[in-house]
């Protein structure tokens, strides 16, 4: 019945504390653009939490509140932030070296982005290798480790006074792995903690102590993380929300916008060759071959989804999919992506699409960070527990239940977004069929 709600959601009171492993380009943008909005010296454009509005009922029926009236969300005001990285930037030195905002900007926001302080990482160089720094945890197992990051986040928390707390992970990309068997079952897992396995990563590291403090996790990255049976069954059982992976930003989000197009319309692709550059951190840290494997996996599996050459094998059976990245050192954080894109129409006639997307990098991802922390916050007060596949809408590589194929047509996912706030309000889902209209 609309108006009875399907779950009960705790109210936001307190402050949120946002604990972000990764100092870098996309947490102090989002980071600095969150003081900058508080402050009236910004919008926060591209995030759906602060500038989009839901449509409830009929066409005809008028009510288009934004989401933010519409469902409990955390104001940006209540925000706290913390974390770590390897390097002893606090947040103001690392926005001001990552170069993605201006400095007269940073300079109106100096003084909580100099607030933020990185704790030592938990950090190995076997699974970032382009880097090396000097902020990093040497003492014990990882179990040690594990514990040592537990201790940051309940400091954290004493010493802001939040009420909860969401971790978002904004480090670097580690190599590709597969889920082994230290993954499998959480007495493996942390007998692996223990003994020091090579197969636990420093960001499962982050994810088990974010899950043993009750905190939900998102992460922004590729990596495997929290995609591994004992930490999916730990946030299952203590009741925790957590979402993944890879935000989508640049080329894939026009790739979900536009293959979806394409297919609606029964056209064909033979090929699609996305190449990059780019010159921040990540650029560097993407010339690692492993790391790069980790993003190619993303990035690839989003047009097999989309276009199902299985159910239409003559238009996508021979797609050829390649994805390249260059670090390029001039072009700093302002990446440039082309797309050349083969597709036949009508007879088999061919048709080629060129993009060239000047983009943003981390101004594209700092407002899905906000809208992840926000939303993950809403879960847990509803009591919404593992993985929150209606966030899809924000990954390359969404999350889902075993044997579930991801949804990556970003108009499905969108969907799937509002219909779960309209579902947890009590209203109508929104069909679109409209029969009614015309009865
Ligand atoms: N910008 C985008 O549009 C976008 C899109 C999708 C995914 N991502 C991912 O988001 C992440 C952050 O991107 P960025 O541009 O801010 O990169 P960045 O290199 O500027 O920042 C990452 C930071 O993480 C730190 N770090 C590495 N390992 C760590 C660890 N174990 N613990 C704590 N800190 C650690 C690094 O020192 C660095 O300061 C990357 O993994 C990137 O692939 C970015």
């Amino acid at each position: 019945m609309p108006g009875t709600e399907n779950v009960k959601i705790a109210p936001p009171e307190g402050k949120l504390g946002v604990m972000i492993p990764g100092i870098g380009a996309v947490s102090t943008t989002f980071m600095a653009g969150v003081e900058a909005v508080k402050r009236g010296l910004g919008l926060p454009i591209g995030s759906l939490t602060q500038m989009a509005t839901i449509r409830l009922g009929k066409r005809t029926d008028g009510r288009s509140p934004y989401i933010r009236d519409f469902v409990p969300l955390a104001g940006v005001d209540q925000l706290v932030f913390g974390g770590w990285d390897i390097f002893e930037d606090t947040a103001y030195e690392a926005a001001r070296k990552a170069r993605v905002l201006d400095a007269s900007l940073l300079e109106q926001v100096r003084e909580p982005l100099q607030a933020v302080k990185p704790m030592k990482a938990v950090f190995e160089h076997e699974y970032v290798k382009k880097i090396e720094g000097p902020n990093v945890k040497t003492m014990g197992s990882k179990m040690d480790k594990a514990e040592a990051l537990m201790q940051d986040i309940s400091d954290f928390q004493k010493a802001n006074g939040v009420a909860r707390t969401i971790m978002i992970w904004c480090a670097s990309t580690e190599v590709f792995h597969r889920p082994g068997a230290v993954h499998q079952t959480m007495a493996a897992f942390e007998e692996g903690l223990h003994k020091n396995d090579p197969d636990i990563a420093p960001s499962q590291v982050y994810a088990y102590a974010a899950l043993k403090s009750g905190v939900p996790f998102a992460n922004g990255a590729p990596n495997l993380t929290h995609d591994i049976p004992a930490l999916l069954g730990l946030a299952r059982e203590r009741n925790i929300p957590i979402c993944g992976k890879d935000f989508k930003t640049g080329q894939t989000f026009m790739k979900t916008l536009l293959a979806p197009g394409l297919k609606s319309r029964m056209l064909g692709v033979h090929g699609w060759f996305s190449t990059n550059i780019l010159g921040n951190r990540d650029g560097e840290v993407l010339e690692d071959p492993g790391s790069f494997k980790t993003k190619e996996e993303t990035k690839l599996s989003v047009l097999d989804q989309i276009l199902q050459p299985d159910l239409y094998p003559a238009l996508y059976k021979d797609l050829y999919h390649a994805v390249r990245i260059n670090y390029y050192p001039p072009r700093g954080d302002a990446k440039e992506g082309w797309d050349n894109i083969d597709i036949f129409g009508w007879l088999g006639y061919p048709m080629q699409i060129k993009i060239d997307f000047l983009c943003r990098d981390s101004i594209l991802a700092a407002p899905l960070v906000l809208d992840l922390v926000l939303f993950l916050d809403l879960a847990q007060r509803a009591g919404m527990k593992g993985i929150q596949e209606w966030l899809s809408f924000y990954f390359k590589a969404p999350m889902t239940a075993p044997g579930l194929y991801p949804e990556h047509d970003i108009f499905i996912q969108l969907m799937k977004l509002k219909n779960t706030l309209r579902w947890m309000r009590g209203e109508d889902l929104i069909t679109h069929l409209g029969l009614e209209y015309y009865d």
